[in-house]
């Protein structure tokens, strides 16, 4: 019998303790914490992404600015408002939902937010501190699920734990925490050879490759730890995973659902991070 992870839960009990040191902070400082929020485009995901963000805000007591500009928008005027809102003294969180439309240059708009409002820690630095293992603001989802290891006495130290998905967003960060939690740790993607016995070597496999139940039990060893990061469609339209979780779930010690996982942990990581550079202003 495996282990059901409850996310769900966990970002409720998290965001609990995030909304009492909201308070703790505007009682201090005598003003709110604000979180701003730009989204390009007409992307529906996106927008639905960021619907959620900002009602995760109202939620805690994180003031939102949002901004929505025009599929047609120029890279100098979303530079100039990712600007504006760098200098902006009742902004400590800046967050560019991705992706950007294709005309703009993604890289030149997150090198304009300060590294210390950057809630989502994609900017360079933050990056580059978490590849040294020194103190910086980690991505959400990554970092939720580091949330949900320790939550469940899930210790990485020593353990074989492999990343299947190398993005930018989850899979590059998630591998560099878990080395960081002294894992050892293989990252695989669409071109490795052999997926399947890699996989299946995993203490802790993390999944993120955004193809609907991809990873079958054949796929896992006995007792491991499944983390399921997707978010898919199965063929009857039914939100579901990376992973197949009716075939897997009987063979992992523990396993994350799709939905009521991962999800629900990185929005709450967003909050937990921008009460953290409200923090630090
Ligand atoms: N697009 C998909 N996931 C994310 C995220 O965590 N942050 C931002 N800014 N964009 C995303």
């Amino acid at each position: 019998m495996s282990t059901i992870i409850d996310g769900k839960a966990l970002a409720a009990k998290m965001r609990a303790e995030i909304k009492t040191r909201v308070a703790a902070f505007q009682a201090e400082r005598g003003k709110e914490i604000g979180l701003a929020v730009v989204l390009v485009g007409e992307d529906s995901a996106s927008q639905v992404y960021v619907r959620n963000k900002i009602k995760a805000c109202e939620e805690v007591g994180v003031k939102s600015f949002s901004y929505h500009l025009p599929a047609d928008a120029t890279q100098q005027q979303v530079c100039g408002l990712v600007d504006e809102l760098a200098a902006a003294d009742n902004v400590h969180g800046i967050l560019v939902q991705l992706p950007l439309p294709k005309h703009i240059d993604e890289r030149a708009v997150l090198r304009r937010i300060p590294p210390k409002k950057d809630v989502d820690g994609f900017c360079a630095e933050n990056v580059g501190n978490l590849a040294m293992n020194r103190e910086t603001i980690v991505a959400c989802t990554p970092f939720g699920v580091m949330k949900m290891l320790e939550e469940y006495g899930i210790n990485p130290k020593g353990k074989n734990a492999v990343m299947l998905g190398r993005s930018n967003i989850v899979g590059k960060p998630m591998a560099m925490l878990l080395l960081n939690a002294d894992a050892t740790v293989t990252v695989c993607h669409s071109k490795t050879e052999n997926l399947k016995e890699v996989c299946a070597g995993a203490d802790i496999l993390v999944v993120a490759i955004g193809r609907a139940k991809f990873v079958t039990a054949d796929m896992v060893k006995e007792g491991a730890v499944v983390i399921d990061v997707g978010m898919d469609r199965d063929e009857n339209g039914k939100l579901c995973g990376d992973v197949d979780f009716e075939g897997v779930k009987d063979k992992a010690s523990y396993i994350t659902p799709v939905p009521g996982g991962v999800g629900p942990m990185t929005i709450t990581m967003l909050l937990y991070n921008t009460v953290l550079t409200a923090s630090r202003s």
